[in-house]
């Protein structure tokens, strides 16, 4: 079986989900006076910095029903100077037909931003239904992801292509997935030099015009310095777990202070969360949902906040973040839940 036959992309992914499980832990931190001071006046950057994207028209207007188009989606910049919608659409654990009429759904509420990864297996159907929305593909934002079987230099060239393939048009952000490889037992050093490696190509790969832009996911601030290193591309977002039980608030100064954009997911999935009292009261208060609000709390601090479902009134209802503001008190209640719960992946011990 080849490193990157689709089953044992599986058999590692569902590995390492059981890992990361296994490691959720609740661990003491909080926002110092200084990330909060830093937050607001990211909160102020995003204010002046957001932007309504380029209007188009065909699917996404038709599908709306009534003939109207879906509301412009706000944006912001990346340190490429590309403009990224601060709210994309997640694919994970779906596919087939399922994803197919959620993309319909999701592609009509307005959601330009779609993050998918090749070990989702589900690059194709996004592909597709991007080409079956009539929306220009300009319009669209797709995140796609290296997984951690493919780090190392032929291996990465391999994966763009392949993903390539899979979507049929090109990468707007390429992420590495993650800083770990599951696959095999390898040194510390071994670890970093094939995750260099994959850095240089696809710094390689975004100077040829193949890649829009390059990133990471799920790294530490020591796993960016280290192919800051290597390279000569800052990663223009670093997409990780981030919500009210696990504000990041170190890691999202790192990247304020190297200019590389954080993106969010877990906001609607992490355990517990949502029935969380002060968020429910939080939404009760602007007579909103739990989900929209938490969603809400990265989007105000400058963060790109990433939603996945399936079910269409949760799709549209994800979609409004736009007319609704939390305030200063809102925020403070929601930075005071951090308790460090993640509900997936732990990279405090990839070196
Ligand atoms: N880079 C990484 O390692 C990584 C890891 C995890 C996720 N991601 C990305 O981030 C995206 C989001 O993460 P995620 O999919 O794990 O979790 P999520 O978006 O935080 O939560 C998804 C779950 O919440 C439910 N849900 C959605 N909207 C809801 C609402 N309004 N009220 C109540 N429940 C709601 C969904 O159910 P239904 O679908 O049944 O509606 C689904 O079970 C992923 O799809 C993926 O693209 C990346």
């Amino acid at each position: 079986m080849g490193p990157s036959s689709p089953s044992l992309r599986f058999v590692l992914l569902a590995a390492g989900l059981a890992i990361a499980s296994g490691l959720v832990a609740r661990t003491a931190a909080s926002a110092s006076g200084g990330v909060r001071s830093h937050v607001v006046a990211l909160a102020r950057k995003v204010k002046k910095a957001t932007k309504p994207a380029k209007k188009g028209g065909g699917f996404g207007a038709r599908a709306n029903g009534f003939g109207k188009r879906p509301p412009a989606m706000p944006t912001i910049k990346l340190n490429t100077g590309a403009d990224v919608p601060l709210l994309a659409f997640g694919t994970y654990r779906t596919g087939g037909a399922m994803l197919r009429q959620a993309l319909e759904h999701a592609i009509a509420s307005g959601y330009r931003h779609f993050d998918t990864a090749s070990c989702y297996e589900n690059e194709a159907v996004l592909g597709a239904a991007i080409r079956a929305s009539q929306v220009p593909r300009e319009e669209f934002f797709i995140t796609t992801k290296l997984w951690c079987t493919d780090h190392g230099t032929e291996r990465t060239r391999r994966a763009v292509e392949a993903s390539l393939k899979e979507l049929g048009t090109y990468i707007d952000l390429y992420l590495i997935h993650g800083p770990w490889q599951l696959d095999v037992e390898k040194s510390a050093e071994e670890i970093s030099e094939l995750r260099r490696q994959s850095w240089l190509v696809m710094e390689d790969l975004y100077h040829a015009g193949t890649l829009k832009a390059i990133g990471v996911s799920n790294f530490e601030p020591r796993h960016i310095d280290d192919i800051l290193d290597a390279g000569s591309v800052t990663p223009a977002l670093n997409q990780v777990e981030r919500h009210a039980y696990l504000t990041q608030a170190e890691l999202h100064e790192y990247c304020s202070a190297h200019g590389i954009q954080l993106a969010a997911y877990g906001s609607v999935g992490a355990k517990g969360l949502l029935e969380d009292p002060i968020v429910r009261d939080i939404a009760q208060a602007h007579g909103r949902t739990p989900a929209q609000v938490s969603l809400k709390y990265s989007m105000q601090s400058g963060i790109v906040v990433l939603a996945k479902s399936i079910t269409e009134k949760r799709i549209a209802k994800n979609s409004k973040l736009f007319d609704f503001e939390l305030t200063k008190d809102d925020l403070a209640r929601l930075d005071a839940l951090d308790c460090g719960q993640r509900s997936y992946w732990d990279n405090s011990d990839v070196p």
